[in-house]
């Protein structure tokens, strides 16, 4: 006896449905492979494609530097309101618990420290150790213009080609060497350079002029750097304005690890990134959540 007759056949096979093509959400991401979209679908939230990132990878050269001196301590409470964590592979393993989960993208070039040539760098991890990790992404700097531009970019498309192996996206750094001017113009050139030779995400620092065609000139999302600790109103408005600007979130460290209120802070910027929450009323919302973790129970 047939299990089931043309009218049910109809109703469970949907025959008057067809099948939908979903197009991916992320700039420039429409033709990479299924697992490397779904990386990034892990760092940038689905309902708004923005992220924010909370960068502590700074000890890689610096060492403990203020705020990150105890990452167990001090970073691991933030995690639940991060879309996403930079950081070393030594950090990840030996103080972020792998549960709860959070989305990790991992530095992944190194090798001078703060007393020497930043710009001499090497890769610094396999891309086998960032699949071993379950990474979301690999994050790798690039000096443009800086004595090593062409190693440096050497080490982004050798991480390139084995991220396009492996489904892992690359994250290109445009770092800037201290002589060199910050202006839309140099970020035009770096974060180009960074998306042409095959970068999925490019994080970059936010200039006052000029900076929505550093967005416009990048095929892939641009997410922005947050530089020397600002007050927090300087820092919620930086943000703001380069998400009005087209960037796709937030890559920043000390602007929140250095803040007073550190959880404060990351809800605040969360809040601007996300909601698109103005720069004033987030400034009120960090003030809020700092009040409340700060005050004294007693
Ligand atoms: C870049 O070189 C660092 O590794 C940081 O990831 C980056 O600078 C973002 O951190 P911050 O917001 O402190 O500049």
């Amino acid at each position: 006896m047939p299990d089931a007759d043309d009218a049910q056949q109809s109703r469970y096979y949907h025959l008057d449905v067809p099948q939908a093509n979903t197009a991916f959400y992320l700039k420039g991401a429409g033709a990479l492979d299924w697992g490397m979209q779904n990386r990034l679908a892990r760092t940038f939230h689905p309902d708004t494609g923005r992220t924010v990132m909370l960068a502590v990878d700074h000890g890689y050269f610096l060492g403990p530097t203020t705020g990150l001196e105890r990452i167990d301590v001090d970073i691991v409470p933030l995690l639940p309101h991060v879309d996403a964590l930079f950081c070393t592979r030594g950090i990840l393993r030996s103080v972020i618990p792998s549960a709860p989960a959070v989305p990790v993208v991992l530095r992944a070039s190194g090798g001078p420290s703060i007393l020497r040539e930043l710009s001499d760098e090497e890769i610094a991890v396999d891309m086998e150790d960032a699949l071993r990790l379950n990474a979301c992404g690999v994050g790798v700097q690039v000096f443009i213009g800086g004595s090593n531009e062409t190693k440096s970019v050497h080490n982004m498309t050798r991480l390139v080609d084995a991220g396009l192996r492996y489904g892992v996206p690359v994250l290109g750094v445009t770092a800037v060497g201290k002589d060199m001017v910050r202006d839309a113009r140099y970020f035009r050139l770096a974060t180009r350079i960074c998306a042409e030779l095959g970068a999925q995400v490019v994080k970059t620092y936010y200039v006052p002029d000029g900076f929505e065609t550093v967005t416009a000139s990048c095929p892939v999302p641009i997410v922005m750097a947050g530089g020397k600790k600002l007050p927090e109103l300087e820092a919620l408005t930086m943000a703001y304005r380069a998400i009005q600007e087209g960037a796709a979130g937030v890559d920043m460290g000390r602007n929140i690890f250095q803040s007073d209120a550190p959880a404060a802070m990351l809800r605040a910027i969360s809040a601007v990134v996300h909601e698109e929450m103005p720069p004033a009323q987030a400034l009120e919302l960090y003030q809020t959540l700092r009040h409340e973790t700060t005050a004294d129970p007693a």
